[in-house]
């Protein structure tokens, strides 16, 4: 491969994607993004200019998608789809950019894909499965059914069946990853864990959801690209690949260690009301992705991955600063 086509390379994935295959490939990186309220070009800074370059716009727009897509190289190159409005919360207060995005985004990212036979790689999520009880011995596998509970998960879901059916009728040459929770630097303040650290840096109380007992499987963001890497290189054509790395921890159990490293009382936080449809419990089991790739996670300690990302917060303020009142303003207005 040559170029990768990036979509929503300027949000917290995508852009950490960017700078570790800039790192770790030679392959140069054109990206894609809209640049939403979760996209931040100060999240591309100081990349080389000989091998990224820098496109807005929008994935459902089918024009500039044929333009783009058309000056790739079936032989060579690739699309890694990270674009999406990503939010569980924004999802339940207005679901239509999700629509837009999440299903027909996707729709036209496939459609150019296949016309040009494109090898491309879609980037999705466990929540695809629905849920889990807290007692449940098993875990998430490529073989569970999906039972998707927000509008989020769903238009994830719909667009995972879409590129499936493009592989089957149409021989779109797909991969699709579906992926834990993520943490690490330059993720959105709206997501729990920097929001609690902002607010703890900004004199404020952790806010946790309901009774704090929701779990979820964390992975340090590098892990998760790194794992998109090992299926753009190993992965068979047509297969899903869970991606997680054995993280599962309440939330409360995550508030308290932030608290703790931060060097405040791990109760000294507050318990608000909760999201409706709230999923209790995600866990994923990577063994398929772990024996046809040898991928494994870098980060295994999560308090010393919480530490880094906790000491990324504090010297970054400049970045998240100007997103952090206008999103506390929107979590008074729902009453989180
Ligand atoms: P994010 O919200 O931080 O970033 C999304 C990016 O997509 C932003 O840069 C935004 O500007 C861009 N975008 C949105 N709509 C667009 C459009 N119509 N056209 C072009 N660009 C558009 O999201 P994230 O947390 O980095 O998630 C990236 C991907 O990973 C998503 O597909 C998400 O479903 C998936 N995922 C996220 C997690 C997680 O923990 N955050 C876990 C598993 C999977
Ligand atoms: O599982 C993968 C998914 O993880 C991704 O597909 C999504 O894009 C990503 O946003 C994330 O979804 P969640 O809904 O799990 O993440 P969020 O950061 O919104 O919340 C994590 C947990 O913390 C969840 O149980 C809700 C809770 N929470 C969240 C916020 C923002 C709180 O208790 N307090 C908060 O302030």
């Amino acid at each position: 491969m040559s170029t990768l086509l990036v979509t929503g390379g300027a949000g917290f994935i995508g852009s950490n994607f960017v700078r570790q295959a800039l790192e770790r490939t030679d392959h140069d990186v054109l990206v894609l993004d809209k640049l939403t309220y979760a996209g931040n070009l100060a999240s591309l800074e100081d990349l080389p200019s000989d091998r990224f370059r820098f496109e807005r716009g929008d994935i459902a727009d089918a024009d500039l998608v044929a333009r783009l897509v058309g000056g790739l190289d079936p032989a060579t190159d690739a699309i890694v789809h990270f674009a999406a409005e990503s939010h569980n919360d924004n999802s339940l207060e207005g679901p239509r950019p999700f629509i837009d995005t999440n299903v027909v985004g996707t729709f036209t990212l496939i459609e150019a894909a296949r016309r040009r036979d494109i090898r491309f790689h879609h980037i999705s999520t466990d929540e695809v499965y629905g849920d889990l009880e807290l007692d449940d011995p098993g875990r998430f596998t490529e073989l569970t059914a999906y039972r998707p509970s927000s509008p989020y998960s769903s238009t994830k879901a719909a667009s995972d069946l879409l590129v499936a059916a493009w592989v089957r009728s149409f021989g779109l040459r797909a991969t699709i990853s579906g992926c834990s929770n993520n943490y690490g630097p330059f993720q959105h303040v709206e997501k729990f864990i920097p929001r609690q650290i902002t607010n703890i840096l900004r004199g404020r109380r952790p806010k946790l959801y309901g009774t704090g007992r929701n779990v979820r499987d964390w992975i340090h963001v590098d892990d998760h690209n790194s794992a998109v890497l090992a299926i753009l290189e190993r992965g068979r054509i047509g297969e899903t690949y869970l991606i997680g790395a054995d993280g599962e921890r309440d939330n409360l159990d995550v508030v308290g260690t932030i608290l703790e490293v931060m060097g405040r009382d791990r109760d000294a936080y507050d318990l608000v009301g909760d999201r409706p449809g709230h999923d209790l419990r995600y866990a994923i089991d990577a063994s398929k992705l772990r024996a046809e790739t040898g991928w494994a996670p870098g980060t295994t300690d999560f308090r010393e991955g919480l530490a880094r990302t906790v000491e990324w917060y504090r010297a970054n303020e400049a970045w998240w600063a100007p997103q952090k009142d206008a999103t506390e303003a929107r979590y008074a207005e729902i009453g989180r």
